[in-house]
């Protein structure tokens, strides 16, 4: 017998909490959750002390710190935005996660309908279900050496009752970069259907690949008055653990955002925010982030290179943080069936922990064969990874993987 309530019940306990639970268990490199190993830059990190002991420890501002909001306002309109107002366009959340719940809990009447990208970001499809609203997927798939979706297959799944359209782009787990065709033709049925967007954007600083370039949902033509643009220091700045989030949208919008908002935590961590503010307008720790994307860039190279020796089929990711790889050719030879299995396997007999993708899907043969690999982490932890499943698999390991410059174009789409 269970006191989870029935709206909850179908959805477990969440699989970065399994998976993370299970590397610990069997002391395993842990490239399943998505979290970095090392801090983000000290100046952001000293700016939090400073605010811990010079500022006030009380409660913050329901929408957040005014010098906070600012920051967010100021980094939006220069990414190509609208200049948004910090005052009735901008509130501060606990984290990415809370403003995607308090987005779909203040916007959604039961009934409603949601349009999810699958494989999709788990807690999406809890929300919807906590606004008893009723999800619909359109499948995002393997297109070579990329991935993309069909606007046709998206156009079919607008009803009458379709209310919201949830972008995420750059996609977590695969990595995708929707391009300006792909965003157009959803701003199109947005515009036509009267829908909102609500773009979980929190991979927005993460684009590894100089020939893709992330595009904001809300900056194309007709979209600032339909759009809730989510995202997260914790991703931009390596600091998961502050749970620093936000969302931005027009004053309508966001009054919604805040009926939820206010009663879901009400308000966020006081200290943060003014490191926060000082992190989004600081040249140095803007500076950081080139070296956090070159850090990126090296070690997913050299895990999608290690990969694919190791008999893994990998799709280069162009943003954010995992690789996904089919595991066919590896899980075969050992008789392990499907990602669970391989997931599960991986953590307890290579010592490697992954995300089984299917956790992210209703399809259960979407993401079947494929495992994610997080790849935010210290050069050493990978290298020692690949170490690991070269032993496991039994394919003898090259003394180095050296990363010349040319790596990440052989594997870009063809
Ligand atoms: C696509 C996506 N959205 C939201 C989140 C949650 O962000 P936060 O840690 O800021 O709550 C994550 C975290 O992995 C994510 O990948």
């Amino acid at each position: 017998m269970t006191s989870v309530t029935s709206r909850l019940r179908p959805f477990g306990t969440t699989v970065f909490a399994e998976m993370t639970a299970l590397a610990r268990e069997h002391d395993a490199i842990n490239l399943s959750q998505g979290f970095p190993d090392t801090d983000g830059p000290a100046a952001l990190l000293d700016a939090a002390a400073r605010a811990l002991r010079e500022h006030d420890n009380q409660y913050a501002p329901l929408p957040g710190l005014p010098a906070l909001r600012a920051a967010i306002a100021q980094r939006w309109s220069e990414g190509g935005n609208r200049a948004a107002d910090p005052d009735s366009e901008v509130t501060v959340t606990s984290g990415c996660t809370e403003a995607i719940a308090a987005t779909l809990l203040g916007l959604l009447e039961p009934g409603d309908e949601v349009i999810l990208f699958e494989p999709f970001y788990d807690s999406y499809r809890v929300c919807v279900a906590l606004a008893d609203a009723t999800p619909r997927f359109v499948q995002i798939r393997r297109a070579g050496n990329d991935h993309t979706f069909d606007p046709e297959e998206l156009a079919d799944a607008i009803t009458p009752k379709t209310r919201a359209i949830l972008i995420n782009t750059p996609h977590n787990p695969t990595g995708a970069v929707f391009g300006q065709t792909g965003l157009e033709s959803i701003a199109r049925l947005c515009i036509e259907h009267d829908l909102i967007a609500i773009a979980d954007e929190v991979y927005e600083h993460l684009v590894l690949d100089e020939d893709r370039q992330h595009i904001s949902v809300a900056s194309l033509p007709g979209m600032a008055d339909r759009t809730v643009t989510l995202s997260s220091l914790g991703k931009t700045f390596s600091v998961t653990g502050w749970k620093i989030g936000w969302a931005i949208a027009p004053p309508d919008l966001t009054t919604a955002v805040r009926a939820a908002h206010q009663f879901l935590t009400y308000a966020i961590a006081t200290p943060l925010q003014h490191a926060a503010a000082f992190a989004l307008s600081d040249p140095e720790c803007l500076a950081w982030l080139d070296t956090l994307r070159t850090q990126l860039r090296t070690n997913r190279d050299t895990l999608c290179v290690a990969l694919a020796d190791l008999g893994f089929d990998p799709i280069l990711p162009h943003a954010g943080y995992f690789i996904m790889a089919d595991h066919a050719r590896v899980s075969a030879p050992k008789k392990i069936d499907g990602d669970v299995a391989m997931a599960r396997a991986m953590t307890t007999e290579a010592r490697v922990a992954v995300i089984p993708p299917s956790a992210f899907c209703v399809d259960p043969g979407l993401c079947r064969s494929q495992v994610r690999f997080a790849f935010c982490k210290q050069p050493r932890v990978i290298d020692e990874a690949i170490t690991r499943l070269h032993e496991w698999i039994g394919v003898p390991r090259p003394e180095n993987y050296p990363q010349p410059p040319s790596v990440s174009r052989n594997l870009k789409p063809d």
